[in-house]
């Protein structure tokens, strides 16, 4: 086999394949990370109660199922974050964020759609943040699909917000 043909004959060869962030990023210190996780435990955690009281009372105009699947994300998201403080050696929080107290006051639909995506955003946000920092490689996928959740459940509830009537 010639040089060239050598799957990894240089580092070089596959570099370019790699987001450098990975490369130069260093490993988020355990301390940062259960901490960093725990903020995400309380957002998501906020999120499904929010979610659950939503879809209780039914946005008009939309799918009745739609807010209960975005929820059982939300409450799944908590499930695996806290596995992972715990897999750290941590204790999993178990506080709600204060994102919910304020989405309990909200009452026009358009209003607390655009506050759901807002705290969709900065959870998204956060976790690509978080990404290239991330070693443990169940983590690393676990996180990659909470945030690829999180880009899905943004455009499906930008979709609701536009069809829910008001
Ligand atoms: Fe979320």
């Amino acid at each position: 086999m010639s040089d060239e043909r050598k799957p990894f004959a240089s580092p070089a060869c596959s570099a370019h394949e790699v987001d450098p962030s990975y490369m130069f990023a260093p490993e988020m210190p355990k301390d940062e990370l259960v901490a960093l996780l725990n903020v995400l435990i309380e957002s998501e955690r906020a999120g499904a109660k929010t979610l659950l009281a939503w879809a209780r009372e039914g946005a008009p105009g939309v799918d009745g199922a739609f807010l209960g699947e975005v929820q059982r994300d939300e409450a799944r998201y908590v499930a695996g974050l806290a596995k992972a403080v715990r897999k750290l050696g941590a204790e999993p929080s178990g506080a709600t964020g204060r994102f919910f107290d304020k989405a309990m006051t909200m009452t026009d639909w358009q209003a607390r759609f655009a506050f759901l995506d807002k705290g969709q955003r900065w959870v998204a946000d956060k976790v690509a943040e978080m990404l290239p920092r991330i070693r443990d490689a169940e983590l690393r996928a676990f996180l990659t699909e909470m945030h690829r959740g999180h880009e899905v459940n943004i455009a499906r509830c930008a979709e609701a917000a536009r069809a829910v009537s008001h």
